[in-house]
């Protein structure tokens, strides 16, 4: 063995203890029209801090390399890596390339951009409920394979909470995406270890490598109907939820390539592509939210259900769901230019009620949706989780965005199905809703699955809704929607399966929204 194979082979075994890698890619996100973040995370066996570089280029082999800089990491940020790059004039709004090194490592290389001030048209890409062991990832690599996206934009449960054995983990075993830890995530480290089981995810690297994010969190980024002092899935001998929240929030701006608000939970942001298009992202879950109703409490001992009662309690005025200040945001917000806006957002805003399903069906239902009986028999809405759960302060976000500007698109994830409404403040239209399913997450398909045929679901729930136009309830997917000054297409995409690698994808359908046009 001559010098060199001895020294590579001492470096070989060193390396393998000490030095960093890069093994959760990279990430961009939380665009300005100056900056953005770039992320990644080192892998180490040190204890001590760990000096990272960051390059950016303006091509993908680094031979214009631009802006470069370090930064410590250590174990106080699990070694993750956050830079707010400030990009030069000359490249802003532009497609760049960066990457980390640390040691001997390079990372992947990731590509990003500033959002563009002088566009006429611009796409975004909606993804919602991504979990992990529902099945695979394919939804994100679909996505990440088309070029022609700007910016993606998760509307929340981008992880999920539960354990193995728990909600949607019936193939986890045989996928081999059994979730890490094997238990309910409640403490940091927990919630550290499922950001990085994620993102070890090569179609979820792949896509956070193609493209710029901007994130919001829906409730199981900490746990399940959270709200801002509770949840359905946080019992207290899992300790107090302020201190879960604190955990959950912690770990993901940590593993998240978003920008850290002064105030944690409020995560509501706006983001501008010139007069093209003016993106709100809202916060649903633990800045305001009031505590979700419950139909039980109001059926007496006879089991008698007391509608009157509950109708009031629902229609309650001081029910929350983004508070004062973030209503206040978006009424600041609201420019009377011409842009589009876009309020990017957690739970469905459309009000949705379910068509008659007999008895003998929900019967075979697991048990926690036996309530679905109750709501229909009642003719109420069937998620108070959303904001059918929320009234009034629908009410106070409509009046706030009123009809200063005709060109209002509203996207919401969590219900894991495509859907498409007009949304209208009494009968005065205010924009379309578009719905985005879910990357995996089971949809509304499954859950019937023998009992109903998907189509003939999907026609009885347009059906009974006169405001709703279109759904589909079968397809994983997501939606894109590309705006342009006088219209903007939206595009829902489904793939055919996500119990293998090997996947079909396909237009679900397409729409045309056009400034102040209800969709027919
Ligand atoms: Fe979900």
């Amino acid at each position: 063995m001559g010098l060199i194979a001895a020294f590579t082979g001492f470096r070989l075994s060193a390396n393998s203890l000490n030095n960093p890698s890069f093994l959760h890619g990279v990430a961009s996100g939380d665009p300005t029209d100056t900056n953005v973040i770039l992320w990644s995370r080192v892998t180490t066996n040190s204890q001590s801090n760990i000096k990272v570089l960051y390059e950016v280029a303006e091509d993908k082999n680094f031979v214009n390399i631009f802006l470069r800089g370090q930064k410590f990491t250590d174990k106080r940020s699990d070694f993750t890596v956050k830079i707010d790059a400030k990009i030069p004039k000359k490249y802003r709004g532009k497609k760049i390339f960066y990457r980390f090194r640390s040691g001997n490592s390079i990372s992947e290389t990731g590509s990003t951009m500033t959002l563009p001030q002088d566009r006429n048209s611009f796409k975004v890409a909606v993804f919602s409920c991504s979990n992990f062991p529902s099945g695979y990832f394919n939804v994100y690599r679909d996505a990440a394979n088309d070029q022609s996206i700007d910016l993606g934009i998760h509307v929340g449960d981008y992880i999920y909470e539960y354990k193995q054995g728990e909600y949607a983990t019936e193939d986890a075993v045989k996928l081999g995406r059994v979730p890490i830890p094997d238990k309910e995530i409640t403490t940091l480290i927990d919630y550290r270890l499922r950001h990085s089981q994620y993102k070890t995810d090569k179609d979820l690297q792949k896509i956070h490598s193609s493209m710029p994010f901007i994130c919001a969190w829906d409730d199981h980024e900490v746990t399940n109907d959270s709200w801002k002092d509770g949840a359905e899935n946080h019992q207290k001998n899992e300790g107090l939820f302020s201190e879960r929240r604190v955990n959950a929030l912690k770990a993901y701006y940590e593993w998240m390539p978003v920008r850290t608000p002064r105030n944690k939970k409020n995560n509501w942001k706006r983001y501008k592509i010139g007069t093209l298009l003016d993106i709100k992202l809202l916060e649903t879950r633990l800045s305001a939210r009031t505590k979700q109703i419950d139909l039980l409490n109001f059926i007496d001992e006879s089991g008698i259900f007391n509608k009157n009662k509950f109708l009031k309690s629902l229609n309650n005025e001081k029910r929350e769901l983004l508070g004062s200040r973030q209503i206040s945001f978006i009424e600041k917000s609201i420019e009377s230019n011409d842009a589009w806006n876009l309020y990017a957002q957690q739970v469905l805003l459309g009000s949705l009620k379910l068509p008659l399903i007999p008895n003998e069906i929900i019967d075979r239902l697991p048990s926690f949706q036996q309530y679905l009986k109750l709501v229909i028999r009642e003719d109420l809405p069937f998620n108070f989780d959303a904001w059918d759960g929320y009234p009034a302060e629908r009410k106070r976000l409509l009046k706030a965005i009123g009809s200063k500007t005709q060109k209002n698109i509203f996207v919401a994830g969590d219900t894991h199905n495509c859907w498409v409404s007009n949304i209208k403040d009494e009968d005065s239209f205010r924009g379309v809703e578009l719905g985005t399913p879910s990357v995996t997450s089971p949809g509304a398909s499954e859950n019937f699955a023998g009992l109903i045929p998907a189509t003939d679901l999907e026609k009885a729930v347009v059906n009974k809704n006169k405001n709703l136009k279109w759904t589909n309830l079968s397809n994983r997917g997501y939606l894109t929607i590309n705006f342009n000054p006088g219209f903007a297409d939206a595009e829902f995409k489904g793939v055919n399966n996500i119990a293998s690698k090997d996947y079909r994808s396909m237009i679900l359908k397409k729409f045309k929204i056009l400034p102040g046009k209800e969709i027919i």
